[in-house]
């Protein structure tokens, strides 16, 4: 017998198709402004790593401070595994294990059959290990920010952004359908200049920034940035993927970094970065937790991170925890890098952030200088990443487990070739 479907009527609450076509366009109307400006056209074109070899990069081993790169075993100060984790074999036990009981994950949403032992598992070891009630992860770090956005956006009238925030920051914000504005890069007299000409009277405003900014690994300069915001009662979000593990007496990122705790201050990290596995994450209390599940499409829309990579993140958080050898290791590496770069007469911040970024006089140079490295075997990134200037920087990830001796190395190829 043929069926035929009624229109459906759409569940209360949830807005219907013409609803949201009609606030789409209202939200575009109101971003328009906003729009032109954070894509002014001396916005440079997105990029990622340039003075690629031909045919590019191929990673042939887990990333460590020594990685196969094509073909050869070269010594690495690449990507963001800043305590050398993805290939520790505990990690990778974990993952097989895991991988074995589970397949590769649920295939369903935590809302249909998705939460498994080892998500739960995760979230509360998320929780243990940053000091929060709760906390949520899911598939990539790179939905950190849409999110917090999510769950914020009917508290706030516009949003304020660093104007070298990452990709990730500037894709979710116009998802609120509220005002956006940029103000300049780590900036917070420039932050309050802003709120204060365009918040509406009564608008409570919400600052999006990196915690550390992956280009020149600056930190987001957090208690002026509250000062700014205390007027409105604002609320400040960073996405603190490359300070999780690693800033912060017990790691827990910018915030424990500048020793605030402040009900209008959210955090969100990745597992892929100092831990070694895989996924974003928001620690924070329940209530903030629950309002999340229920307002962020991606929860009930998207299926976990992989079961094994879930069960590597806890194996990778555990050994970061256990282990705070290693975040003094890597400061120990990151204070030797850095006045190792001084002496060769770059300018460099002395901040305990384990990117050390350098620039040349032109992008041929800069070029050529990757490239005779990379002949020589050892690896740095050619970076255009958000916040670089358009002929790239040279950027070194410092890790936890590169020797003294390998540290050296790479300064005296340096000297050798600049
Ligand atoms: C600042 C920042 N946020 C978010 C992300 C995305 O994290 P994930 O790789 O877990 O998606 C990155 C990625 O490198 C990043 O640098």
């Amino acid at each position: 017998m043929s069926q035929k479907h009624a229109p459906q009527e759409i569940e209360p609450g949830m807005p219907g198709r013409r609803e949201f076509l009609a606030k789409s366009l209202a939200g575009f109307l109101a971003l328009n402004p906003a729009l032109g400006r954070l894509f002014a056209d001396d916005e440079p074109e997105l990029g990622g790593e340039g003075g690629l070899p031909p045919g590019g990069f191929v990673m042939e081993s887990a990333p460590g401070p020594e990685t196969v790169i094509n073909g050869r075993r070269c010594l690495y100060f690449g990507g963001t595994g800043y305590f050398a984790l993805h290939g520790h074999p505990e990690v990778i036990a974990a993952g097989i294990a895991t991988f074995r009981k589970y397949g590769c994950h649920s295939a369903t949403s935590r809302t249909g059959f998705g939460n498994t032992p080892v998500q739960l598992e995760l979230e509360r070891k998320i929780a243990d290990y940053f000091g929060t009630e709760d906390s949520i992860h899911f598939v990539s770090g790179y939905l950190d920010n849409l999110f917090l956005v999510q769950a914020l956006k009917a508290r706030v009238g516009a949003i304020f952004i660093d104007e070298t925030a990452h990709f990730s920051i500037r894709d979710a914000v116009y998802s609120a359908l509220k005002p956006v504005y940029t103000f300049k890069h780590r900036d917070a007299e420039d932050l309050a200049l802003k709120l204060k000409q365009n918040l509406k009277a009564g608008d409570v405003p919400l600052v999006m920034s990196d915690g550390v900014f992956p280009t020149f690994g600056l930190i987001a300069p957090v208690p002026e940035f509250l000062k700014a915001l205390e007027p409105y009662q604002g609320y400040l979000c960073l996405d603190d993927s490359h300070a999780v593990g690693v800033l912060g007496p017990n790691g827990r990122g910018t915030f424990e970094h500048f020793g605030v705790k402040s009900d209008r201050c959210f955090f969100a990290g990745t597992m892929s970065k100092a831990f070694g596995g895989h996924g974003g994450f928001i620690p924070a209390p329940k209530a903030f937790i629950d309002h999340i599940k229920a307002t962020c499409g991606a929860y009930p829309g998207a299926t976990p991170s992989p079961t094994p990579a879930m069960a590597a993140s806890i194996k990778g958080l555990e050994i970061v925890k256990r282990d705070p050898q290693r975040r003094e290791r890597l400061r120990r590496n990151v204070v030797q890098a850095k006045n190792g770069l001084r002496k060769l007469g770059f300018e460099t911040n002395d901040n305990p952030v384990p990117i050390v970024t350098w620039a040349l006089k032109s992008a041929e140079d800069m070029k050529r200088v990757q490239a005779e490295l990379f002949d020589r075997g050892v690896v740095v990134a050619l970076s255009k990443y958000v916040g670089a200037p358009a002929g790239g920087v040279l950027r070194a990830s410092i890790f936890s487990e590169h020797t003294p001796e390998q540290i050296d190395r790479l300064l005296g190829e340096l000297k050798r070739l600049v």
